[in-house]
């Protein structure tokens, strides 16, 4: 794991952006696992940034994001496919049939996750992974104590998780309680992945993280037995 310590989230998200920009230079046609959430919004700007001063083309990119409510409509205020449009999507040039969201609103829920795990390995797999972390150790919606080996599936979200999302919400008890989530073992298949995090309430989960414990109580740990993973952070107390 290689750690990288910011001064700023600015920093921060220059940093991240960097290394998808190097990925989508490399790999015109990467396929990009792609995150929602306060953290990734600064590394979001500086790639329409690089976009639009005609430095990068999406055209050939696929995007697999994390997850996404179950049950909100796709082109509802608070679905992650509305925040993703709003925050990247409506200011480059990707195509719109090379994004994909899992569906919370599929009839056959089950099916939903088989299908988003299988559509990840029929692309090729995801060359890099955005990740952010919830105060508890969360990566995606994968909660504590979710087994290591999960792959994409149906989540009850914990109350924490609940709350720190109440933002995005006109009413907090308008947050969903379920979503649909890439697991732990869809995660660590990306070739690489890049964690950020920034603010004082971030700092205890990354002091977790670096203390080496590997446990499905903090789902962020099972990180450490990948080999490509780099963590951007910082903040103080
Ligand atoms: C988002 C996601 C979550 C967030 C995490 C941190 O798609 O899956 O795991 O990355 O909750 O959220 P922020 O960045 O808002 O602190």
């Amino acid at each position: 794991m290689t750690w990288i310590e910011v001064n700023t989230y600015e920093e921060m998200s220059k940093v991240a952006a960097e290394i998808f920009f190097k990925q989508i230079q490399n790999k015109p046609n990467s396929i990009l696992g792609l995150a929602t959430g306060g953290s990734p919004v600064g590394m979001y700007k500086e790639l329409i940034a690089q976009y639009q001063a005609g430095h990068l083309t999406f055209k050939d990119i696929q995007t697999f994001n994390l997850d996404e409510y179950v049950g909100l409509d796709q082109t509802s205020p608070a679905s992650y496919w509305t925040f993703m449009h709003d925050n990247l999507f409506n200011f480059i040039d990707i195509q719109p049939q090379n994004i994909h969201l899992p569906n919370g609103k599929a009839e056959d829920l089950a099916a939903e996750c088989v299908a988003y795990d299988a559509s990840i390995e029929a692309a090729g797999g995801i060359d890099l992974q955005l990740l952010g972390i919830g105060v508890n150790g969360h990566i995606a919606f994968n909660e504590p104590g979710t087994p290591f080996d999960s792959m994409t599936n149906i989540v009850a979200l914990t109350e924490s998780t609940r709350t720190e999302n109440a933002i995005y919400f006109d009413d907090p008890s308008e947050v969903p309680t379920h979503a649909i989530t890439m697991g732990i073992q869809s995660i660590m298949k990306a070739k690489e992945i890049v964690l950020i995090a920034f603010g004082e309430k971030k700092l205890d989960a990354i002091e977790k993280l670096k203390s080496g414990n590997i446990t499905e109580d903090f789902p962020a740990s099972q990180l450490l037995t990948h080999p490509h993973v780099t963590v951007i952070y910082g903040g103080t107390k």
